[in-house]
């Protein structure tokens, strides 16, 4: 298995209330997974542990069977409202990690090779402002992708980006993800994207309890009109996410 997680738990103060509870789950090399749930819900405090950048848990991460602790080189992170610098240039900006790891004369070729499949051919000079949101967000992300690691964390990478300009993102993101070979859980809480690009959609409920359900998606040829069709798929997310709540409510 590439990733495992077994009972993790996690509160962010002894007297605070409980985040994450008893969170398993395991992914396997080159999925796609979407943990998709409500705001607050704790979706970035997962990100933040499994990247290591947050500590205090209970239970286990392993990648390859072998336990991690702290900021493994296993994972390369995309956190919310990730930020390019404004006084640097794209192609500095997408260096940044290279630079601060003294490796910047080998990541320099890499990232030029990439920035035209990435759809920043001709920006290297350029600064972010000088580019609309969804090249800002390519560049963020391959920011991330050099980083070498073999799992992407990506937290809502599109959320901020406006609904033509997200779908956009998305067909280059699916398109992207059939050459990448990487392992990906991608934060969402926009259960047609997480039905769009994962293998298989992990769905949370509220703060403080846990994975609800799982959701596995077969259809290998997707494209828009495909995802119009899923119906049946999107009422079964529905299923899972208002169950409990009206169940909660009748309670
Ligand atoms: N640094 C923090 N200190 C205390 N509580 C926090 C902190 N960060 C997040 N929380 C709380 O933890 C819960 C989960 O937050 P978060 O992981 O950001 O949710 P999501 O990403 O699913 O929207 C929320 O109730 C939030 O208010
Ligand atoms: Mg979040």
């Amino acid at each position: 298995m590439k990733l495992q997680v077994d009972h993790l738990n996690f509160s962010y103060g002894k007297d605070l209330p409980v985040v994450l509870k008893d969170i398993s789950f395991s992914v396997r090399e080159g999925e796609f997974i979407s943990l998709l749930g409500p705001s607050g819900c704790g979706k970035s405090t997962l990100l933040n542990l499994l990247s290591g950048i947050r500590s205090g848990y209970t239970g286990d991460i392993f990648v390859e069977d072998q336990k991690i602790t702290g900021i493994s080189a296993h994972f390369a992170y995309m956190p919310q409202n990730d930020l390019l610098l404004n006084w640097r240039t794209i192609l500095d900006n997408i260096c940044l990690y290279g630079e601060i790891h003294h490796k910047k004369k080998e990541v320099i070729p890499k990232a030029l090779e990439l920035m035209d499949r990435f759809g920043l051919g001709g920006c290297e000079q350029k600064y972010p402002n000088e580019l609309s949101g969804g090249m800002r967000q390519r560049a963020a992300f391959l920011r991330t992708a050099l980083c070498e690691a073999d799992i992407y964390l990506l937290d809502e990478p599109f959320g901020a980006l406006d609904v033509i300009t997200r779908g956009e993102m998305q067909d280059w993101l699916h398109d992207l993800c059939a050459g990448l070979h990487k392992t990906i859980l991608l934060v969402t809480h926009d259960t047609d994207e997480a039905v769009y690009l994962s293998d298989r959609i992990l769905v949370l409920g509220r703060a403080g309890e846990g994975i609800r359900d799982e959701v596995v998606i077969e259809e290998q040829n997707r494209d828009r009109e495909w995802l119009f069709r899923q119906s049946r798929l999107r009422s079964q997310i529905h299923h899972i996410i208002s169950d409990r709540e009206s169940t909660d409510e009748a309670g």
